[in-house]
């Protein structure tokens, strides 16, 4: 059993990968920057370590005897400085197998909005000596939630993604798939593209919401330009994080995700969850 510590443990990804590994016997440290989050690190059978990611030297004494790191960092306007310093960290303290989590608009050409970021992070990887894998989802499933309150209220969801289809993965496949490469040689200097069994537009979307609610949920697809003004004010969101969060939704309006890989089946062993079954899931909160 491998000792593995896993940042951004606390956040959809990371939450589920601890289950998964403490589940699995591993020793496993559990990164937080929020003291009132060690208690529920500590139920979930991991040991909670509260540290800063932007400042890598807090993870130092950590890191000691670590066979594998899980580096996730949310997004941010400096994501790239505070990964390449951590890897940084990560090679000063010995050898750690480091998985990344990044994202599938890192690896088109050009690399597209927080995509950019992670691409320069994965070459910040490539190049650092230590054994990685690097690991890139698409749009989360989990992301439609965001919209879940409109759906409630409004009846309506308004995202400039046009007919663009989406192979939006499920956050629990990107969990198994990292679960299933920590600390394992066979996936030392690889890359995969994590996605859904197929590849749906917000049409679709909001077709099987109307038929499972029992009322139309209608869509409007805003040109980007408006969504650009709009945006940080219905949301918000600070303007450079929603700069590009449309610049990635145009990128899906062009049909930039709506590639289906075999990687989760392969690491995993089993089909990724469908669409279907997600909203299924989470019928409740997109009904109040
Ligand atoms: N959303 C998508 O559709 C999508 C798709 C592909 C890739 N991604 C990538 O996924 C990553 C985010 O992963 P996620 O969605 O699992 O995370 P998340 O749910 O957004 O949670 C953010 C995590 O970061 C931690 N954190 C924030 N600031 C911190 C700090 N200064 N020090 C230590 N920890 C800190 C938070 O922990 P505490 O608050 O407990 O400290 C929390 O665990 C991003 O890099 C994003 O680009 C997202």
């Amino acid at each position: 059993m491998a000792r593995i510590l896993v940042t951004a443990a606390t956040g959809r990804v990371g939450s589920q990968l601890t289950r998964r590994l403490v589940d699995a016997g591993h020793d496993v440290l559990a990164v937080t920057s929020r003291p009132d989050r060690a208690g529920r690190i500590k139920e979930a059978g991991a040991a909670p370590v509260v540290a800063d990611l932007q400042k890598p030297e807090s993870l130092q004494q950590t890191l000691d005897g670590t066979d594998a790191v899980f580096l996730a960092t949310p997004d941010h306007p400096k994501q790239d400085v505070m990964e390449r310093a951590l890897i940084a960290q990560f090679s000063a303290a010995g050898n750690p197998h480091v998985v990344k989590l990044s994202a599938q608009s890192a690896g088109l050409d050009p690399p597209v909005s927080f995509g950019a970021y992670h691409r320069r992070s994965e070459q910040a990887l490539e190049t650092s000596g230590l054994p990685y894998t690097i690991l890139r989802p698409t749009f989360f499933q989990q992301s439609l939630l965001l919209f879940s309150g409109d759906v409630a209220r409004k009846r309506k969801i308004t995202a400039p993604v046009g007919n663009g289809r989406i192979a939006m993965v499920n956050v629990e496949d990107v969990a198994a798939a990292a679960a299933a490469v920590m600390a394992n040689e066979d996936h030392f200097g690889r890359t995969y593209t994590l996605t859904g069994p197929s590849a749906h537009s917000f049409g679709d979307v909001v077709a099987q919401l109307s038929d499972r609610l029992g009322h139309t949920v209608g869509y409007s697809s805003p040109p980007a330009f408006a969504a650009r003004i709009v945006l940080p004010f219905v949301t918000g969101m600070p303007r450079w994080q929603s700069s590009l969060v449309v610049d990635l939704l145009s990128a899906l309006k062009a049909g930039a995700q709506e590639t289906v890989s075999d990687d989760v089946e392969h690491l995993t062993g089993h089909p990724p969850r469908s669409i279907e079954a997600f909203l299924a899931e989470h019928l409740d909160t997109f009904r109040s």
